[in-house]
């Protein structure tokens, strides 16, 4: 007979996995005793938990699998991509009130970056997402502080030596030069920290204004600033398919 395989995750993981709340808010129920696995108290957020087969309760209370949500927001700069900030800055979550679920961010924008951010709760997809192996697209409309030549758009185009590696092939468009600056078009299959400030800086320019365009198939249009909208049926399922992402997560 064939045997099924074990699927296992940590209890803080299963917890926002199951739209129950973030991460770090699932850590701090583990630790103040209000999560039970097969009716026995866990206060390790680590404690590996076999998906098919334990009972997880939260006071007392069985986990269901939330509703999946995928929620597209046109985020404005001056928003930090996370959940909760000790200085109490704005977030992208106070963009997206009442949503009745938590919904997680695929990937960040940087607080001065604006543009198309993804939110779900279908961790199986975020994760397939930003896995770098599956290169998803992204694509960024950048002002460059300079005027940037031929060779320095090549340059980032074939890739730039930054402190984490030499990035992958990227496909670059010069959109117009006006007056000192360069703006440019970058589409980037990976999604490190800061990366395209970085290329830029890598070929001795700044990035002075900077909008995520795109994420796979998914773009701004129609879409107001600090809006935000569901996806369709339709996108949903192009973009798990483009991410090679199965169905359940
Ligand atoms: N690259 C950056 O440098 N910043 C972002 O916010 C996104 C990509």
């Amino acid at each position: 007979m064939k045997q099924q395989q074990r699927i296992l995750k940590t209890l803080d993981r299963v917890l926002s996995k199951a739209g129950a709340g973030s991460r770090t808010e699932a850590r701090s129920w583990i630790g103040n005793g209000r999560v039970k696995v097969n009716g026995k108290l866990v206060q390790t957020p680590d404690h590996w938990v076999d998906v098919a087969r334990d009972t997880v309760t939260l006071d007392g209370k069985p986990l269901t699998q939330a509703e999946r949500r995928y929620v597209l927001l046109y985020k404005p700069k001056g928003y930090l991509t996370t959940y909760r900030d000790p200085q109490h800055r704005p977030t992208v979550y106070d963009l997206v009130p009442g949503l009745g679920q938590f919904v997680g961010t695929v990937g960040r924008l940087d607080l001065d970056t604006s543009g198309l951010l993804l939110l779900t709760n279908d961790n199986g997809l975020a994760e397939a997402i930003t896995n770098p192996e599956h290169k998803i697209p992204k694509t960024y409309l950048v002002k460059a502080s300079t005027l940037l030549s031929d060779e320095q758009l090549d340059q980032l185009e074939r890739g730039v030596e930054l402190s984490d590696g030499v990035t992958r092939p990227a496909v670059v468009k010069r959109v117009r030069d006006s007056g000192k600056y360069t703006f440019l078009e970058i589409t980037i299959m990976e999604g490190r920290n800061r990366q395209v400030r970085r290329m830029l800086e890598a070929v001795n320019s700044k990035v002075l204004k900077l909008v995520r365009t795109r994420l796979g198939s998914l773009t701004l249009e129609g879409l107001q600033i600090g809006k935000w909208r569901e996806l369709t049926k339709a996108e949903v399922a192009g973009l798990r398919k483009t991410a090679g992402a199965k169905r359940k997560s």
